[in-house]
């Protein structure tokens, strides 16, 4: 960190016409601190300026080293590795390595590596109880969100987040056992039998054994299939500062232990302005059920009646550049499942939603979640799963932030001021004279 003295062209000059004094705010990484504000004052007992930013629009909460995201350019690069390289050539596991430890494995760290994570892919048979206890038709992002943070009652070590060894031990246990909680999840609401981890497999192939597996003595994953959900999984991995990872940073700022923080993050994955959203995108096109219908729906979202849920982004103010992968991608899925018929309905809404001044005023294009859950439907998920696919590759990324998190000696609990807008003090009333 530079600890150059500010000059006129490092430093912002504030004056501060309250009072006519003026201020000198270093600016460094093009930012300022904006602790520094709070010199700024109108006289000894004034608590000095803060910076009012509602939704974080324009506050950076941390330096971070693992994903880079040029919005206006549509870029996203984890460690420095483009997006569409990783999707290429990648595997999950190995995106995963990349996230948490900054580099890309050797061959014998992957192999090391592939093997603790599989090492772990087995839960506890009372998760198993835990997950039955849930009403049949209960949403597997509740029953993944609760399995998670019960996690943390059957690893008690996990509390000692001061440990490096012991942090790393946990960081492979979530991301091993998440897909075995999602496919238990996913077979609850059909009555089926769970699937015990098979370890030989890959880790999208356990995943579709766990989930998919009926009475076939050995069960073989297509691979395409098998391929299409660990490329899904690469682009879901990680994505800087967005709302499930800043939960994950805020609730891990508390030092408590890492399954409660995912947990955390499952939430606010859940909701469909995040995640949530690609569960959002299948019921809006099953609802618009036409072609013909899609002049109208565009007519209720410029009159500010509903969203186009699958478009817009707070950072992209371009192509996301992983819709444009898993376009591609549901072509080469539905060469093996049939075509999803809610695809022409797809293409035809982002076709007219791309060339309408409401949109392109906006600079509103598809996101990940517009064509991802068209891929997942085609697969045999039900709308339901659909967040769950996201947080299962998200976890790695979660948990590198954590993990960087914990390694930043900037970084304390975190914890926002407010600006009070509420009553002055004032003194009780008595229930008599109300
Ligand atoms: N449909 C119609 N109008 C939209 C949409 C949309 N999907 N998204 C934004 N707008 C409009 C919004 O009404 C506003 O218009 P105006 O300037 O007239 O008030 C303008 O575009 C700017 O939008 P914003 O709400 O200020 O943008 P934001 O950065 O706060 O929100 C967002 C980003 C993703 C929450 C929002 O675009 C949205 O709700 N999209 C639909 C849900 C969705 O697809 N979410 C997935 C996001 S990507 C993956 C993920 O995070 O999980």
């Amino acid at each position: 960190m530079s600890t150059a003295a500010p000059t006129a062209t490092n430093a912002l000059q504030v004056t501060d016409p309250r009072t006519g004094k003026q201020y000198s705010l270093p600016i460094q990484d093009g930012a300022i601190r904006a602790a520094d504000l709070r010199q700024i004052k109108t006289g000894p007992e004034d608590f000095g300026l803060m910076a009012y930013d509602p939704a974080f629009l324009n506050t950076a909460s941390c330096r971070s080293k693992i994903t880079y995201i040029d919005g206006d350019k549509g870029v996203l690069e984890y460690r420095g590795y483009p997006i569409d390289e990783l999707a290429e050539k990648s595997t999950h596991l190995e995106v995963a390595y990349l996230l948490l430890h900054g580099e890309l494995p050797s061959k014998a760290q992957l192999a090391q590596w592939t093997h603790d994570v599989t090492y772990h892919t087995i839960v506890h048979a009372n998760v198993g109880k835990l997950i039955e206890a849930f009403r049949y038709d209960a949403h597997p992002m509740g029953v993944l969100q609760s399995a998670v943070a019960a996690l943390s009652t059957f690893y008690p070590d996990a509390r000692d987040i001061k440990s490096p060894e012991n942090r790393r031990l946990q960081m492979l246990r979530l991301i091993a056992k998440m897909p075995t909680i999602a496919a238990m999840a996913f077979r609850h609401r059909l009555g089926l039998p769970f699937v015990q981890p098979n370890n030989d497999l890959s880790y999208t192939g356990n995943f579709l054994s766990m989930l998919f597996r009926m009475t076939e003595a050995k069960y073989t994953p297509n691979p395409v299939i098998e391929r299409a959900l660990d490329v899904l999984f690469i682009l879901h991995a990680d994505h800087e500062q967005n709302c499930s990872t800043n939960a994950m940073r805020a609730v891990g700022s508390s030092h408590t232990d890492p399954f409660s923080a995912v947990s955390a993050s499952i939430g606010a994955l859940y909701g469909p302005l995040h995640g949530g959203a690609n569960e959002e995108v299948l019921r809006m096109l099953a609802e618009i059920g036409s072609v013909k219908n899609i002049p109208d729906v565009i007519k209720q979202v410029k009159e500010g009646k509903r969203l186009l849920m699958g478009f817009g982004h707070r950072v992209y103010k371009n192509f996301d550049p992983r819709a444009k992968i898993i376009k591609k991608l549901a072509y080469e899925v539905f060469e093996v499942t049939g075509k999803n018929p809610l695809l022409d309905i797809a293409v035809e809404l982002e076709k007219i939603a791309l060339e309408d001044e409401y949109f392109v005023k906006r600079k509103l294009y598809p996101n990940v979640d517009f064509y991802s859950g068209l891929i997942y439907q085609a697969l045999g998920f039900p709308f339901e799963m659909f967040t769950v696919l996201f947080a299962i590759p998200r976890t790695a990324g979660w948990l590198s932030q954590w993990e960087e998190m914990l390694n930043d000696g900037e970084q304390k609990i975190a914890r926002p001021r407010q600006l009070f807008m509420g009553p002055a003090h004032r003194s009780y009333v008595e229930m008599a004279r109300r």
